[in-house]
């Protein structure tokens, strides 16, 4: 949430550019507001406008700021005051001297800001983190010219979640950033360095980055990088090199991100299981860090996770009890930790997040370790801040994600916690260990089965233009068709803002059928006939929701006749097995929700008060 850039380059004129662009590929994280800061001896000078970062675009065409080789932007997810243009980021000191953008929430600003203006600090905005500027006045030392030292003053006082990054008049050669609970990199270059919430925002001008620990305070110049502590103590550092390049966070021929991204999905699932599975049906998690005594260990797995992730971890269940015969929890990890779970050594926790700073999430997991539970995380972002304070971490090597709503993210994520349920399984020689060879070789075929689902969508696209201005859409499912249920009512909700709904198709009779009323679209999602008897359950379902009027739109696998006379649309999916049949059964649902909200005129990469990485509780 909030997108933070800062830039330094040697001789260069350009920082406003910079910034502005890495502004728009940071876009995701926020489109409340946008603004941009420079800094030269003159004074701070700062543009910034409400709504999407085109209006900030617009208002530089219009009145540019001064060439730079310093500067700073924010683009907003609002938490603190409305999304208008004193709101927006950057915030300025009394003198217009200094100028600093946040994200995350400052818990003690009321009685900052009291504090502030009791002593005549005059404060025009509703936000937190314009009292950060008015602190930073006054420990800022004219003396001593040092942001940093007055940044590590500032931070000691502030309590919350913050990622700061500030400029100053009488330092112009420098951009001092803090992080606390929120993400913030550094990336290296030649005679340039920048400071961004995440790499995409530079990776046009460097692959070359910098991870940043907890409670660090990180001062930038055109060559130069130190990192300190809150204390001034030099802190440590990781640099890593960025693997994908910037292609990747392009939209490639297609009008949204989403488009591309749902496309990738084949090579996406291919990447996450590359490396991992080996020609003799075992695999290979070299990254799990945990020794095969410990993994023997575990008693209990809790999945902790939000959204989509979430639903991931409810799919994974079916899976990994079913091969491991370890009991799976699934939480969402905003409730995990204020109802007292019970966890100990012999928990195996695993964090699922693909952005890695879900706050949620992250303080779901710092729970689980201060009860001593071994926590795994899965990841698509590598240096970010779940993996790195969890004991071991499977990357899902996904790529780049921009479009706000989950999807190869969403697929990748199933794929690694199949990837380690099938590995306890061969670890611990379980019961059903003998079936791994072949759900390896069934998960080695998952890419070209994503491919075949993705050929054949001409008919849920025909039938999204058809139903954009229905009401309401239901869906149903049942073993792990229900999280695939659940996953496309919510694709649904965010992206065509529809009232959509998902229920386990047994639990219809229970209070939810009374919802069917003449001509309701319900999407149902059968299980492959493999497991007769829940195959049989959900295609009684579908008689009994069509005797009622409802608009039945069922995905069932190839050579399923048994479900033409019941279905007024059949979407047709590859014949795979039962657990797998999540990875190519979500992927009509994507295309239907990103299709039918295209048809109603929606953004669907920027859907309505959302953003991709949610680093508030
Ligand atoms: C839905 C969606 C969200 C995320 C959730 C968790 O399309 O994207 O529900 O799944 O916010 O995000 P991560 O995986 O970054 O922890």
């Amino acid at each position: 949430m909030c997108g933070i850039v800062g830039y330094v380059g040697s001789g260069s004129a350009k920082g406003v550019d910079v910034v502005v662009e890495g502004l728009r590929r940071l876009e995701y994280r926020g489109y409340d507001s946008a603004g941009v800061a420079v800094a030269d001896r003159g004074g701070v000078r700062v543009r910034k406008r409400a709504g999407k970062l085109a209006n900030l675009q617009a208002a530089l065409s219009e009145d540019p700021l001064p060439a730079s080789g310093t500067a700073m932007g924010h683009t907003r997810w609002a938490t603190h005051g409305a999304p208008t243009d004193p709101n927006a980021h950057p915030h300025i000191d009394c003198a217009g001297r200094l100028a600093v953008v946040h994200n995350g929430i400052i818990e003690n600003f009321a009685a900052l800001r009291a504090e502030l203006e009791a002593q005549g600090h005059q404060l025009t905005s509703q936000t937190d983190t314009e009292a950060v500027a008015h602190l930073l006045e006054d420990a800022w030392e004219p003396s001593g010219r040092d942001l940093a030292e007055a940044m590590r003053h500032v931070c000691r006082r502030l309590e919350g979640a913050f990622t700061l990054v500030a400029v100053h008049a009488d330092a112009p050669d420098v951009v001092v950033g803090a992080r606390r609970n929120s993400p913030l990199v550094v990336g290296r270059g030649e005679g340039e360095n920048f400071l961004a919430s995440d790499v995409a925002a530079f990776i046009e001008h460097t692959r070359n980055a910098v991870e940043l620990g907890q409670d660090q305070v990180v001062t930038i110049t055109a060559d130069s990088v130190t990192v300190t502590d809150f204390a001034g103590q030099k802190a440590p550092t990781r640099d890593y090199h960025v693997d994908w390049d910037i292609s990747a966070a392009e939209k490639g021929g297609h009008d949204y991100f989403m488009l591309k991204e749902i496309a990738e999905q084949p090579k996406a699932v291919a990447d996450t299981l590359l490396g991992r599975l080996t020609p003799q049906g075992r695999l290979r998690l070299d990254e799990m860090r945990l020794s095969h005594d410990e993994l023997r260990e575990i008693d209990k797995i809790v999945i902790i996770a939000c959204g989509s992730a979430f639903y991931a971890g409810l799919t994974a269940k079916y899976a990994i009890e079913h091969w491991t015969r370890i009991p799976c929890e699934v939480e969402l990890s905003s409730e995990f930790r204020y109802r007292d779970p019970i966890l100990n050594r012999a928990t195996l926790v695993i964090a699922i997040s693909q952005s890695g700073e879900t706050m949620d999430t992250l303080m779901a997991l710092r729970h689980a370790r201060e009860q001593r539970a071994r926590v795994l995380a899965i990841c698509n972002t590598n240096g970010s801040t779940i993996p790195r304070e969890s004991d071991a971490v499977l990357y899902t090597h996904a790529g780049p994600e921009v479009g706000v709503a989950a999807t190869k993210t969403f697929l990748t994520q199933v794929v690694a916690c199949y990837l380690i349920g099938l590995y306890l399984a061969q670890v611990r020689e379980s019961k059903f260990g003998d079936e791994v060879a072949a759900e390896v070789d069934q998960l080695d075929r998952m890419p070209a089965a994503v491919r075949a689902v993705l050929g054949t969508m001409a008919d849920i696209r025909a039938l999204a233009r058809e139903l954009a201005t229905a009401k309401s859409v239901l869906f149903i499912g049942r073993h792990v068709g229900y999280p695939v249920a659940l996953e496309g009512a919510l694709k649904l909700k965010e992206l065509a803002y529809m009232h959509a709904e998902a229920f386990a198709a047994g639990e219809l009779k229970h209070g939810p059928i009374a919802l069917i009323e003449e001509g309701l679209p319900v999407v149902v999602v059968v299980p492959p006939r493999g497991r007769d008897v829940l195959h049989d359950k959900i295609v009684s379902n579908v008689q009994e929701i069509r005797a009622r009027g409802a608009r039945t739109i069922v995905l069932a696998e190839e050579g399923d006749e048994s479900v033409v006379p019941w279905a007024d649309t059949l979407i047709r999916l590859p014949r795979v097995p039962t657990l797998l049949q999540p990875l190519v059964a979500t992927v009509p649902l994507q295309i239907f929700a990103c299709e039918l909200a295209m048809a109603r005129g929606n953004d669907v990469d920027q859907p309505r008060n959302l953003a991709k990485s949610v680093t508030v509780e």
